[in-house]
């Protein structure tokens, strides 16, 4: 058999219809509060990841490209103190920096197979039809999981490797990361393994606040995708040009905020989620956050889900930090 045909599968571990059901819960809970606020992983159906890659390209987003140096620096020094059978990345998106991360581990040795795991259906498909040309050698798996619910299904044998990437745990809030970082622990078990993270560091607001609200709109047009997916899931009647992109920096959470603002009164029927809800004008809808970190609570985090840093590499003007830990 052809491995790289069967490569290009996608293991389904979300049950059918959990993405509709889940999508509903998510929007009666956040919606029907007095404050407003959606959870981070419904931006990225096909055309929100699309968005986010062309955000990756942008001269404001520093994160991607900074985190893509320190690859580019260090990957090899990563897989020498981690020797590694498989690599599991969570949230894995294009996958367009694993590369650095699958060529250092092989030359380091041990590497055997690749599993990327992500929400979205498409930006597994397209991530995995490049790496399998690239990488016929390796056993590569698309899963479609949710990695703050699913990591039990993942592959427990042998050393791995757990990259997440991108800063998105950063989009986790302080307790919905305590228990994400704690099922990392889980997974990792005894038998060695690491966690390799990627942090925004915390900047001044003058270098965060543009690279998540550009010149050119990009950003916004992706923020406002996540009304365009409750409109295409739930029916829903969202006036998506309505809404106007904001990024403030808050300095109490040292997260970056993303809200859509409603530029008029408006009534929002959501017949999926049986829903109605208003919109005052000026009113915001809160979208997602963006955690940066200190290297000091990157690493009291860590310890307190169980995880000990091994190693630590930032880029040279300290915005970006990238950490491999291992079980205590
Ligand atoms: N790691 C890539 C992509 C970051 S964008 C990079 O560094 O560029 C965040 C990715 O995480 C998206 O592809 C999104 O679909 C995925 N994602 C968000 N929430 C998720 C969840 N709960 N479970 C699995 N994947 C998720
Ligand atoms: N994980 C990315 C980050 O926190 C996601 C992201 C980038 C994002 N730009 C955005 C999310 C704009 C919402 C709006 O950097």
């Amino acid at each position: 058999m052809n491995p790289s045909k069967t490569a290009l599968e996608i293991v389904h571990h979300l049950p059918p219809h959990y993405l509709e059901r889940t999508l509903r819960e998510d929007v009666r809970a956040g919606l029907s509060e007095p404050a407003k606020t959606l959870p981070p992983k419904w931006f990225y159906d096909q055309r929100g990841s699309e968005l986010f890659e062309q955000i990756t390209q942008l001269p404001e987003y520093f994160p991607t490209r900074t985190e893509r140096q320190i690859l580019e620096d260090h990957a090899g020094e990563m897989a020498a103190a981690s020797p590694t059978e498989t690599l599991i990345e969570l949230g894995s998106g294009s996958s367009r920096k694993t590369p650095l991360l699958l060529d250092a581990l092989k030359a380091a040795g041990d590497l055997r197979s690749y599993v990327a795991v992500d929400v979205s259906d498409s930006a597994l498909t397209e991530a995995n039809s490049g790496l399998s040309r690239d990488y016929p050698d390796l056993i590569l798996q698309a899963v479609a999981a949710d990695f703050e619910s699913q990591l039990q299904l993942l592959p427990r044998e042998g050393h791995r490797m757990v990259a997440f990437l991108g800063g998105t745990i950063g989009n986790l809030e302080p307790d919905a990361r305590a228990r994400f970082l704690t099922q990392v622990r889980e997974l990792l078990g005894k038998d060695g393994g690491s966690l390799l993270l990627g942090t925004g560091l915390v900047q001044p607001p003058e270098i965060l606040i543009p690279a998540y609200d550009d010149s050119s709109g990009v950003t916004a047009d992706f923020n406002r995708n996540v009304l365009r997916v409750l409109n295409a899931e739930l029916g829903a009647d969202f006036d998506v040009e309505a809404f106007e992109h904001v990024a403030v920096w808050n300095e109490d959470e040292e997260w970056v905020e993303m809200r859509l603002r409603a530029t008029h009164a408006m009534q929002v029927q959501l017949p999926g989620a049986g829903l109605e809800i208003s919109f005052d004008r000026g009113e915001e809808l809160r979208t997602e956050v963006s955690a940066k970190f200190r290297p000091g609570k990157i690493a009291a985090e860590l310890e307190a889900s169980g995880l000990t840093i091994i190693g630590q590499w930032t880029d040279a003007e300290e915005r970006y930090a990238m950490t491999l830990a291992e079980p205590l």
